[in-house]
């Protein structure tokens, strides 16, 4: 009997159920302004019989689950992820409580935090949340006309997360051309998060010290041929807890401009507290968008908003070309494979001048094996995904070098036709992808997912032919007049090829 059910039958003989024991902890509390967020933190916590459950709510992360919540010694203990702190990648937190008043301890950054609270609502945290600017309405849509292909080149945050520097983004110009890689194909050197200081009396933001003059930083990696990026986030705070652009969007766009950038990724990080929905959300990124336009600049406009709200569907109107549709890559086969397989957005939605974007990647980063890492860039590759490296390209090894330059991989990639591969069979833990190109052959993906070697037959029928005329080996450049009876597939690897009907 369900437990509705046998609350209505001991209700209609007058009795009542015994409510389930909840902890002291549940409830909505909140803690004004724990040093160094800004704004209200809430804590939710809610119990059901012996399991906890609860989630933390900041300016900076928006909601975070609480891990392995639990009640010992009175104390309310659980983890928090802190997904841009590399070196604590979860903290404990402890919460106590006196007289009903919750005292709250754990660290942020460098900041231990240890703050007392008070019982409270999501309303009136929202409503003490922020000050802010009301959202301009959303503006038409902005016409884009830069990225005809996937943008390719180099960003610092997979390698050097926050530890970034003038010098280390001009050596990264330097490797780009010494190592050919600008040569083949890969031209931006974006630099993400960690480059910004404070503003000044004027709200002008200023570099922080370890950059001192970013228009001769940008004027140098232009003379490599190059073209350079930057980085910032809606809200006040970056994910890694720099100034945002809040409330200096217009002034922001324009120092980009001044200083002579080419490209700007754009964050929701501490956006999420106030931009919540789908129409915040794009306002926001409009606002943005309008603001790059109206410096009269071409900057690339790459929208991080974690795929949230269906953003395929706005992402060119709000004058971005790219767009993210997952969380952040991490080196390791799993994440790659979830991102690349299963959330690298819907392929009707990407095209030339707007491209589904699954995150940079970690080739030559160490943490794959070299078949996983040849899948990496398969995916990639038949995504039509951005190419964004994220190593350090003064050590790229030959082998890295070889799989990151291979030509024929970058042109299925870069294949004006703009679509955006996908699969056409699974079996199993296999999969076979298919990216149709514009001179009419069609590059076909053969994936295992699995963790032992297998054999897969394809048909002229995967590639949407009647039958085939030539055969070539992308990854190899090895060509064949048919299909081989079948192919060998590697744990965990990727066969390439590109097929031309009769
Ligand atoms: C977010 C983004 C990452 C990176 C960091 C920087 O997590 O998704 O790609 O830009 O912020 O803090």
């Amino acid at each position: 009997m369900s437990r509705a059910l046998f609350a209505a039958l001991m209700a209609t003989i007058g009795m009542t159920m015994p409510a389930a024991a909840k902890t002291p902890f549940d409830g909505v509390w909140l803690f004004d302004k724990a040093p160094p967020t800004p704004g209200v933190t809430m804590m939710e916590v809610r119990s059901k019989g012996a399991k906890i459950e609860g989630r933390v709510t900041t300016l900076w992360y928006g909601p975070v689950e609480m891990l392995n919540p639990r009640i010992e010694g009175g104390k309310l203990l659980f983890e928090a992820r802190n997904i841009n702190d590399r070196d604590h990648p979860t903290r404990n937190w402890s919460v106590s409580l006196t007289d009903g008043k919750p005292h709250l301890e754990g660290q942020i950054w460098e900041s231990p935090i240890a703050i007392d609270g008070y019982r409270g609502t999501a309303r009136d945290a929202k409503a003490r949340a922020f000050k802010f600017a009301a959202l301009p309405p959303l503006g038409r849509p902005i016409p884009g006309k830069l990225a005809a292909t996937p943008p390719m080149g180099w960003s610092s945050w997979n390698k050097f997360a926050e530890h970034i520097d003038d010098r280390t983004v001009r050596a990264m110009a330097d490797a780009m051309v010494s190592t050919g890689l600008r040569d083949a194909g890969y031209r931006y050197i974006n630099i993400d998060d960690g480059w910004q200081g404070k503003r000044d009396a004027n709200g002008v933001l200023q570099p922080n010290a370890k950059f001192p003059d970013m228009k001769a930083l940008a004027d140098y990696v232009h003379s490599k041929g190059l073209k350079i990026g930057i980085y910032s986030s809606q809200g006040p705070r970056t994910c890694a807890g720099y100034e945002g652009s809040y409330g200096h969007v217009a002034q922001d766009a324009k120092s980009f401009a001044d200083w002579g950038f080419d490209y700007l990724k754009y964050d929701l990080c501490s956006g999420e507290w106030f931009y919540a929905d789908a129409d915040t959300v794009q306002r926001s990124y409009h606002e943005m968008g309008a603001a790059l336009q109206a410096t009269g600049r071409e900057m690339i406009f790459s929208l991080c908003e974690y795929g949230r709200f269906d953003v395929g569907r706005w992402g060119r109107d709000v004058g971005g070309q790219l767009w993210r549709t997952t969380g952040d890559i991490t080196d390791d086969y799993p994440t790659m494979a979830k991102i690349g397989f299963d959330r690298n957005g819907d392929p009707a939605l990407a095209g030339p001048h707007g491209w589904n974007d699954p995150d940079m990647l970690e080739v030559g980063n160490g943490g794959m094996s070299a078949d996983e890492y040849r899948t990496h860039m398969t995916l990639w590759a038949m995504s039509a995904a951005p190419l964004m490296m994220g190593h350090d390209l003064r050590e790229t090894s030959p082998e890295t070098l070889a799989m990151l330059t291979n030509r024929r991989v970058i042109a299925i990639d870069q294949d004006a036709r703009g679509v955006q591969g996908k699969a056409v069979r699974k079996q199993g833990a296999l999969e076979v992808w298919a990216k149709p190109l514009a001179d009419g052959r069609v590059a076909l993906a053969l994936f295992n997912r699995g963790g032992a070697s297998a054999a897969l037959t394809l048909t002229a029928a995967d590639a949407g032919l009647s039958s085939i005329a030539q055969v070539e080996d992308q990854w190899s450049g090895a060509t064949m007049a048919a299909l081989p009876a079948s192919y060998a597939v590697p744990a965990r690897g990727a066969v390439m090829i590109v097929v031309k009907g009769q």
